[in-house]
């Protein structure tokens, strides 16, 4: 087979996106520059009848950083609860709460929080297709967006704990009533550039062909 990519680069890209938290390098800065790049290449990505409704808050400012973390950080008990209920023999979803739990204490360090939107709402009691459609075409966007942050050394992780308190995040960046946040990323330039793969089902195991059963 003759692939018309680098196979070996694309697939360690898609293999090593992680969810970055404790390595998020705080210190140092991100371009306006960087983001707007990485942006620029989400826009690529699919949406339900090429809608194209999506629309990013980038928060750089530091008072508004603060101030969005600590709204986030009041999620803790949505992460403890979760916790609790996972098996004591699942170490690594353990491991992935106890890094949640410190991003929790850390959002608003992060040199830049970037929430992905959707113009316009799934109204209330709409149907499963409807509201997939609008989700869908904002989820694809936002995976490229943090492929591309891991292709230049930078990462991010996808969380959606803030959504609990949407409105009072509107409130404090201003955002019209009609914009749908979807999720908020904390990124930054990480500790190093080596991540790993992570153990994952065979896809023997989860994959039927032709007929369920088989
Ligand atoms: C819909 C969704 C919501 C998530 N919410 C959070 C979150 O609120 N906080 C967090 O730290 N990570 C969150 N994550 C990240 C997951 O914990 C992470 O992707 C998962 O544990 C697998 O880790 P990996 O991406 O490094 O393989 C979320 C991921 C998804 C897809």
């Amino acid at each position: 087979m003759t692939a018309p990519f680098d196979l070996g680069e694309t697939d360690r890209l898609l293999s090593t996106t992680r969810a970055v938290r404790r390595r998020l390098d705080l210190e140092r800065s991100v371009e306006r520059e960087v983001i707007l790049d990485c942006i620029r290449l989400s826009q690529q990505a699919p949406t339900a009848s090429n809608t194209q409704k999506w629309r990013w808050m980038v928060v750089m400012d530091p008072e508004k950083r603060k101030a969005l973390g600590e709204i986030y950080g009041r999620g803790k008990e949505f992460i403890e609860q979760a916790k609790a209920q996972v098996d004591a023999e699942d170490k690594q979803t353990h491991r992935v709460y106890d890094s949640a739990g410190w991003l929790l204490d850390h959002m608003g360090e992060a040199p830049a929080l970037v929430i992905p939107c959707v113009e316009g709402r799934v109204p209330d009691g709409a149907p499963g297709g409807m509201a997939a459609a609008v989700y869908a075409s904002i989820y694809p966007a936002m995976w490229s967006f943090q492929l591309a942050l891991r292709s230049r050394g930078l990462g991010s992780t996808l969380t959606t704990i803030h959504l609990f308190f949407e409105k009072e995040v509107a409130a404090l960046l201003d955002m019209p009533e009609d914009v749908m946040q979807v999720a908020l990323l904390p990124v930054a330039y990480t500790k190093g550039t080596d991540f790993k793969v992570a153990k994952r089902q065979p896809p023997e195991e989860i994959t039927h062909f032709d007929n369920w059963s088989t």
